[in-house]
């Protein structure tokens, strides 16, 4: 089987999110399944091509709209994934993925329909024969209108965040060749409507994630066109990729540490305390790392924190976001020098010495589809604290005490005494000897595999290829 997988961010070429590292842990594990995948991206300004081994393979050209463009196709092989870059200078050769400081870029929507319209029309010269095509998110959620009917060629489209929707000016619709009658949104035309409504299935990332959609609070005006889908919409839970992720084996780390010999991570307690300017006293280490944005709960997070902060607890934060939040924790951590570091920074290898020194793992968000941290934490032993919604309530159930079952602490709702309460409830048992450490191991034993995440793909694309063939067999019998 050969699958043709579209994102507009990949690791490590170009990342603003999520997207990206399913774009590259995915396709990893399809190959590894045995698949024959094809990566396509744009070819960005910021991707560095020679470090990266990136070649020119072809040049050709397409029009959109009444323009003819000239544009490249780059390519390199790694892990048995093939993956190709559109290079298109007008709309890729630039500092940003989708905009600057200032910013969307004004032409997003047309810079995407290229992309789609590129990858596409590239196949043939590449040699390559889809059996099905894997979209992601709205960048790449056209494509259906853009594969000839006749093909019967299945695409699946996976959402990642139903919030980003692609919703423009009816006027760019021309670029996509769509009628007014096929603008989904009165004068606007949603690329993500599009997809949803015309791929032949849809996912997003987790079970739970899919039941909300369809509600009114988190469908994002999108729930009728996901609840007509049926059984052709369903929630595939992301997976790990523990090469990365993994306390054992980890360079960035101060001890190597696992569930069978934890005592590293005291280790790296420790070594993060000294990092952060901390004391290095045995006080509960709470951490974060995200995005400094609403949607991961900053505006819990930051009472809940101002209510803790005095006591026997040390926050840790990492990340950058929105200006607003950027000052108030900046103001906080002036304050309270010896229970709060912060770092608005993007980090890596921090993030790495973060999760391997904390005793828990802060994850409040309003709605989360999936979520990396928490599956990243659970490997690292910091036990997670998390709002029940999407993938977090799929992945983390509320620790007992009496019972000794559970892997962390859930938010009764979504505001900031339900957090403040979780996080004294998670005191307590870090007080009591013994229950704590096992709690973190049993963290750390969770597995969350993209093979099993990439099979349940698997079935799904055979489901659709067979379909495809019986559709075929039809529309030829018509004629
Ligand atoms: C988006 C979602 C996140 C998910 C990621 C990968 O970034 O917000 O929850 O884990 O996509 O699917």
């Amino acid at each position: 089987m050969e699958v043709v997988f579209l994102s507009s961010e990949v690791v490590p070429f170009a990342k603003t999110g999520g997207l990206a590292d399913v774009g590259r842990a995915l396709p990893d594990a399809l190959a590894e399944a045995g698949l024959k995948v094809n990566v396509f991206m744009p070819l960005y300004g910021t991707v560095e091509t020679k470090k990266s081994g990136i070649k020119k393979i072809k040049t050709l050209k397409l029009s959109l709209g009444a323009k003819k463009y000239v544009y490249e196709i780059c390519g390199k092989k790694e892990k048995g994934v093939s993956f190709y870059f559109i290079k298109q200078k007008t709309f890729f050769d630039r500092e940003g993925i989708y905009g600057s400081s200032l910013g969307d870029y004004p032409d997003n929507a047309g810079r995407f329909i290229f992309f789609q319209k590129a990858a596409l029309h590239s196949l043939k010269s590449l040699k390559i024969k889809a059996d099905v095509i894997h979209l992601n998110d709205w960048q790449t959620a056209l494509v259906p209108k853009f594969i000839s009917k006749k093909s019967c060629l299945p695409t699946v489209l996976t959402v990642h965040n139903l919030a980003y929707q692609g919703e423009y000016d009816a006027k760019l619709a021309r670029y996509a060749g769509l009628k007014k009658s096929e603008l989904l949104y009165g004068s606007r035309f949603n690329c993500l409507a599009y997809g949803i409504s015309n791929a032949s299935a849809v996912t997003t990332v987790s079970p739970a994630y899919a039941k909300e959609m369809k509600t009114k609070k988190f469908g994002c005006g999108l729930e009728d066109f996901l609840k007509k889908r049926g059984q052709y919409f369903k929630g595939i839970l992301n997976g790990l990729d523990y090469s990365l992720w993994n306390p054992q084996s980890d360079p960035a780390i101060a001890a190597s540490y696992s569930a069978s010999s934890p005592e590293g991570k005291d280790k790296c307690k420790k070594a993060l305390q000294k990092e952060m300017d901390l004391p290095q006293t045995d006080a509960m280490l709470v951490s974060f790392v995200g995005r400094l944005a609403m949607q991961k709960g900053m505006d819990i997070l930051v009472p809940a924190l101002q209510k803790l902060i005095s006591g026997k607890i040390q926050f840790v934060m990492l990340g950058t976001g929105d200006a607003y939040y950027h000052r108030v924790l900046t103001a906080l951590a002036k304050r309270f020098p010896k229970n709060f570091a912060l770092r608005l920074d993007f980090d890596n290898d921090l993030a790495h010495r973060i999760y391997a020194g904390s005793d828990l793992f802060l994850m409040p968000s309003q709605y989360e589809p999936c979520g990396l941290g928490q599956m990243i934490a659970f490997s690292y032993g910091a036990v997670p604290v998390v709002n029940k919604t999407g993938g977090l309530m799929d992945t983390v159930s509320e620790y007992s005490p009496v019972k000794k079952t559970g892997t962390g602490f859930l938010l009764r709702d979504y505001s900031a005494s339900a957090l403040e309460q979780a996080l004294r409830k998670a005191m307590s048992i870090y007080a009591a000897p013994g229950s704590f450490r096992e709690l973190s191991v049993r963290c750390m034993r969770q597995r969350f595999s993209w093979k099993r995440s990439a099979l349940k793909y698997i079935r799904l694309y055979q489901k659709l290829i067979s379909e495809s063939v019986v559709a075929a067999r039809r529309i030829q019998g018509e004629k």
